[in-house]
């Protein structure tokens, strides 16, 4: 049954404050009408836009000391007892503080600021833009080979660790891009570590929390090798991969290689979606056995992680892309009539990523930072002697701590 309300303005009342520390940016818009329809409140907005609220969603955020601890920005409501078939039997307006109040069947009553819930409406142009900037900035635009030069952006190591707003530009292009270059960075070894703390900390594998690409003498890593490192992710049998790649450039090779390679690995699966449908189902949905097998500082240790080359989301978006010829497991658990179509899905995936491949050469002073979870990255061969050396300081970042610092940094920086 749908009844409507009477809209009320009621001048005077004790209202607790419903500000979360992280409200999405406030909007100042008035409140036209409020009612009941069915099981949802309906807002009218001035400009005859409205927007539907179930009721039970709205027991559910109940802003009172009793349904939400304000200090911690947390529900505390009782769902052991709560009841997913919610009656009102009261809609108020207080037009002075803009809170609405409402009074459930039990007695029970949930007061509510315009703004906590115009900012949270359900309609999908507003869902659109808390996903793409609130949530996590959209990754766009993929880039090819030829769009490198416009895409790629560099930035002040200084202004990185000292400014909010440094901070916040390298961080908001790293994930819309995938890739980002600090220049001006100390040829001291710590940096990356002082990078990685002023965002959150550093991620740790089994090959520790920093890592030092130099050619090494009877390694148990191929990185260590002065050979051409073949284009891959890093860590692909690590079912939570390192989010961000860090390469601090201490030393670089004056031999003709030592370059680095990169790719941007969503720009590749796009192409295969439209010109190989057939091929990208196969690397979507072929599970490959990724593996490490070794031992770092006297630790032994066997990572195995199964996921397609080519990772989707639950709305089919590209997630992830796993490839590491080193690291793909010679088990490979799959239909043993599938194995064949696979490589043949692989090796065009493998010439197309070549075909966009970007090579330049860091130098020493920057930190080449890139999302290890869309993009293929490689380095070429470099001959390395005591008089011609390379020297890369290497750690991680991961993508949980590098949004949280985004979304902090939006809001204190109000953008
Ligand atoms: C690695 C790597 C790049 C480089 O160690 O995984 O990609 O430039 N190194 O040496
Ligand atoms: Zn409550
Ligand atoms: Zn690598």
């Amino acid at each position: 049954m749908s009844k409507k309300a009477l809209f009320q303005h009621i001048t005077s009342r004790l209202f607790s404050s419903s500000k979360s520390q992280f409200n999405v940016k406030s909007r100042l818009n008035p409140v036209k009408n409020i009612y009941q329809s069915s099981k949802f409140l309906i807002l009218e907005e001035n400009d005859k836009k409205s927007y539907k609220y179930p009721l039970v969603w709205l027991r559910d955020n109940c802003q009172c000391v009793h349904c939400f601890h304000q200090g911690s920005s947390s529900r505390t409501i009782n769902w052991e007892k709560f009841s997913v078939n919610q009656e009102l039997t009261a809609i108020e307006r207080c037009e002075e503080s803009k809170k609405v109040t409402l009074t459930w069947a039990d007695g029970h009553k949930s007061i509510f600021d315009d703004n906590w819930l115009l900012s949270r409406n359900f309609s999908p142009e507003n869902q659109k833009t808390y996903l793409s900037t609130h949530y996590r900035p959209d990754k766009n635009p993929v880039w090819g080979k030829n769009d490198f030069q416009k895409i790629l952006k560099k930035f002040d190591y200084s202004e990185v660790i000292s400014t909010d707003r440094g901070l916040f530009e390298w961080l908001e292009t790293l994930s819309r891009r995938g890739i980002a270059i600090l220049q001006n960075t100390p040829l001291t070894r710590d940096e990356c570590r002082k990078l990685a703390n002023r965002v959150g900390f550093i991620r740790k594998t089994h090959y520790g929390e920093e890592f030092e690409v130099i050619a090494k003498e009877g390694t148990s890593n191929v990185a260590y090798l002065s050979s051409a490192l073949q284009l891959h992710t890093d860590l692909p049998y690590y079912d939570y991969k390192p989010g961000v790649n860090l390469l601090h450039c201490l030393v670089q090779s004056q031999s003709e290689g030592g370059f680095n390679q990169i790719t941007d690995g969503f720009f590749v699966a796009q192409k295969m979606k439209e010109d190989f449908p057939a091929y990208f189902k196969v690397l979507s949905e072929t599970l490959v056995n990724w593996s490490d097998i070794g031992q770092e500082d006297g630790n032994k240790f066997h990572s195995i992680y199964r996921a397609p080359v080519i990772m989707l989301d639950h709305e089919g978006k590209f997630a992830r892309i796993n490839h590491s010829v080193p690291q793909r497991d010679s088990f490979f658990t799959v239909n043993v009539d599938d194995v064949e179509l696979w490589y043949q899905a692989m090796k065009k995936f493998v010439d197309i990523l070549h075909d966009e491949t970007v090579v330049f050469k860091t130098q020493p002073g920057e930190i080449l930072t890139f999302d290890n979870i869309r993009l293929i990255h490689g380095r070429t061969e470099y001959k390395d002697n005591t008089n011609n050396t390379r020297h890369i300081i290497g750690s991680y970042l991961d993508w949980d701590e590098i949004y949280s610092r985004l979304r902090v940094l939006r809001s204190s920086l109000q953008c």
